[in-house]
């Protein structure tokens, strides 16, 4: 694994042996077929979107049988999709098997840790088989595709999606894109436990301004290729089976309807083949976006500008047909679609076998098994991150007297499966505290106590969380108790697991209701606290961080969370997680990222300490609470000897940079070593740093490595004004350390020839 960066070939979406069956079918197809193939729709066990019209959903089998239909989401189990393929291939004219959509976004049934969470291990093979056994599940429960994974670049976390990507880098990002996809998808989209997966949302999701899910984007054209593309462009390269465009706009143009992104990037320079899905009604949502005059004229635009299937907003079904006959679009626009389409369910061998996802015994075998779980929770404790352990508290000794748990959450077992929990079954987690229990058994004397409250009443996806009861201080008083009398208190703290996801954006992100002020109660009685946090995206809480001695970020890990967080507290496992994304001192920081670019009034600009010329904040630190790629460990790593293979360069080079890195702790442990850019001066302003490559390695106690990752042409090279991809002559710093903040720098100059 070279920088990080999984080697395995891209499986290519063409076989010509397909094009041919493709062509055949296709000759045979009228327009209203070909129509049918691009038209998706809902069922109505698991709606993830607003529902459409009772009207229209009603004969939505009748319009399968009429060959109307090409897609489902949401319908799920062996029997039920049996049923309506059964309806696609028995009934319809030319018997196209449906493919059915869902979001399997961080498991089927067993839970794995929310996206966010699972990139925080740094660890691709574990990001990659997490995927796999999704696909297993699902694939096993009928489902052929995956709308995941979610690549979105996101560096507000008052976006409520920031718990379903990869954080705020792109380099991080592409590579666990490219990771997710080959989990999903595996060696071959024709194997009986792959599904095909779909890299969204296609393009620039993540800058909805002021975090406000839905909202309109603000995204220079810089950002665009520099930020936001390079994880789509890893999954294309990966295979990526199709891409799901968004709710947004991009230079004024919703996505849905811009054909720059999707025709003249994806489609031509990337040369991608499979197809584009809508996201939920966003044909339907281009006239409400103020952009077409009418759903006909949004199916239109959607049509021309590459959108290949229409996900419930019912313009294709009602006007492509007619586009078509009336010459405003022309049927090769409609065929390139339809080609994309069948060319995926080729893929999936659903000509082959159209019922070869839907069996029952499968299903039952596949599901929720034992093994499974032992993968999420060790995918859980990969995902941990270890913020601060100032007085090695941690880890804590199995026989400590007394300890104290408290928090509501800790108690929940329903929190840590996370927003997006596919068919998880409510409170199925293993909570902290049995995690804790089954860790100690009778060695220790622990005490359970709530403290504050959280949402309350049923918590659903599609609902708004009530705060009813949030005020409530009743349990202060017991949890202080028992705090005061134990060794050790153990504080769960964080965010319910609605309170992130879609359609959640926060002007908050603060701990919610009395957890701090219970937290300060604790802390006056007992100073030996380990928080816990539990969250879908970065907390702002100061005093938590200046005050408590040790805390771990375990965001929301799955169906073993409680294990695997007891795995870490006691030291069955050494924490290895490093952070995704910054977490912010405050809200007014946001949006904070590492690689933010370089401004003319920098830190130190000017001189003189006194004047307040230079870009900060009168009443705050401008640094973030936590850096990106920040996390601790039991053990410490010493950097020494960085050293690179020469001091210039010529294009056609590759050179390595090595450094040294030796376990000087008592345990053995893994470190992810991380390896930074900054290009010094250049035709547009970069980054101050950037990630470009990373490797997760294991180091036994006193044991010392040389670590190497390579420099080529293209680790220096940006998209500039022009668009293009290019490395321009110059000096570089070429970073390495185990975070963002704390490297070793040496120098490169690129030469001209
Ligand atoms: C979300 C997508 C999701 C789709 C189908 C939309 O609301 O934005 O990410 O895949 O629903 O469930």
């Amino acid at each position: 694994m070279a920088n990080g960066v999984l080697t395995d070939k891209r499986s290519s979406l063409i076989d010509p042996d397909i094009e041919k069956k493709i062509d055949d079918l296709m000759a045979k197809m009228t327009i209203e077929e070909k129509v049918g193939q691009m038209n998706q729709y809902t069922s109505t066990w698991d709606v993830t979107g607003p529902m459409p019209d009772e009207g229209d959903t009603k004969d939505r089998y009748q319009k399968v049988a009429e060959g109307k239909v090409g897609s489902m989401l949401n319908i799920l189990g062996a029997q039920a999709t049996y049923e309506a393929q059964k309806i696609a291939v028995e009934n319809s004219r030319l018997g196209i098997p449906l493919i059915f959509g869902y979001d399997v976004i961080h498991g089927y049934k067993t839970m794995f840790p929310i996206p966010i969470a699972d990139a925080s291990s740094w660890d691709m093979e574990v990001v990659k088989k997490g995927c796999a056994i999704a696909a297993k599940e699902a694939s096993a429960a009928g489902v052929h595709w995956t709308f995941a994974p979610m690549m979105d670049i996101a560096r507000d976390a008052r976006w409520g999606r920031i718990m379903e990507g990869a954080g705020e880098d792109p380099f991080l990002g592409a590579r666990v894109a490219e990771a997710r996809v080959q989990g999903f998808q595996g060696y071959s989209l024709c194997d009986l436990d792959t599904i095909a997966a779909t890299a969204k949302h296609f393009s620039g999701y993540g800058f909805v301004i002021a975090g406000l899910d839905y909202n309109t984007t603000e995204l220079n054209q810089n950002t665009l290729f520099n930020t936001v593309l390079p994880p789509f462009k890893a999954a294309v390269e990966a295979g990526v089976a199709t891409v799901m465009n968004a709710f947004n706009d991009y230079n004024g143009i919703p996505v849905t309807g811009n054909e720059f992104l999707q025709r003249d990037i994806l489609k031509k320079d990337w040369n991608f083949d499979g197809f584009i899905v809508s996201d939920w009604n966003t044909i339907g949502e281009m006239p409400i976006h103020q952009y077409a005059k009418d759903l006909k004229d949004a199916a239109f635009k959607a049509a021309k500008a590459g959108t290949d299937m229409d996900m419930e907003s019912r313009g294709y079904e009602y006007h492509l047909g007619d586009l078509v006959r009336s010459g405003k679009i022309e049927e090769s626009v409609v065929n390139d679609a339809v080609r994309r389409i069948l060319r995926v369910k080729f893929l999936l061998g659903l000509f082959d076998d159209p019922y070869k996802y839907c069996s029952e015994e499968r299903e039952k075998a596949n599901i929720n098994t034992e093994e499974h779980k032992v993968i999420s929770r060790d995918a859980a404790k990969r995902s941990i991150v270890l913020l601060k352990n100032e007085t090695s508290l941690l880890p804590l000794s199995k026989n400590i007297p007394s300890l104290a748990v408290i928090g509501s959450l800790a108690d929940d077992k329903d929190t840590p499966l996370g927003s997006w929990r596919g068919q998880a079954l409510e409170n199925s987690a293993v909570s902290l505290l049995e995690g804790i229990r089954s860790a100690v058994g009778s060695s220790s004397d622990v005490r359970f106590e709530k403290g504050y409250n959280l949402a309350s009443g049923k918590r659903e996806f599609t609902q708004e969380l009530k705060f009813e009861g949030i005020d409530d201080t009743s349990g202060f008083d017991a949890a202080t108790e028992a705090a005061s009398k134990s060794n050790v208190v153990v504080v769960a703290l964080g965010e319910e697991c609605f309170q992130s996801g879609e359609g959640r954006s926060q002007t908050s992100i603060n701990l919610k209701g009395k957890q701090l002020e219970l937290l300060k109660k604790l802390h006056s009685v007992n100073p030996n606290i380990v928080v816990v946090l539990m969250n879908g995206r970065p907390v702002a809480e100061p005093w938590l961080y200046e005050n408590i001695p040790s805390i771990l970020e375990t965001w929301h890990l799955g169906s073993e969370a409680g294990n695997a967080i007891a795995d870490v507290l006691f030291g069955d496992y050494n924490p290895s997680g490093k952070l995704p994304v910054s977490i912010p001192r405050n809200l007014g920081q946001v949006p904070i990222y590492y690689n933010h670019n370089q401004t003319g009034r920098p830190f130190g600009y000017p001189n003189d300490a006194d004047m307040v010329f230079w870009s900060h904040y009168t009443d705050s630190d401008k640094t973030p609470q936590y850096y990106f790629g920040h996390g601790l460990s039991y053990t410490s790593f010493k950097y020494s000897d960085l050293c690179i293979e020469s001091p210039t360069m010529n294009m056609s080079d590759t050179i390595n940079v090595s450094v040294r890195v030796k376990n000087t702790g008592a345990l053995a442990g893994e470190e992810v070593i991380q390896f930074y850019i900054n290009d010094k001066y250049s035709s547009t302003i970069r980054p101050v740093k950037e990630l470009k490559g990373f490797q997760k390695v294991h180091f036994e106690v006193g044991e010392e490595k040389l670590i190497t990752f390579t420099i080529d042409w293209q680790t220096l090279a940006f998209y500039g004004s022009d668009q293009e991809f290019k490395a321009e002559p110059g000096e570089f710093d070429i970073m390495i350390g185990g975070n963002s903040q704390d490297l070793l720098k040496t120098e490169l100059e690129l030469l001209d020839s």
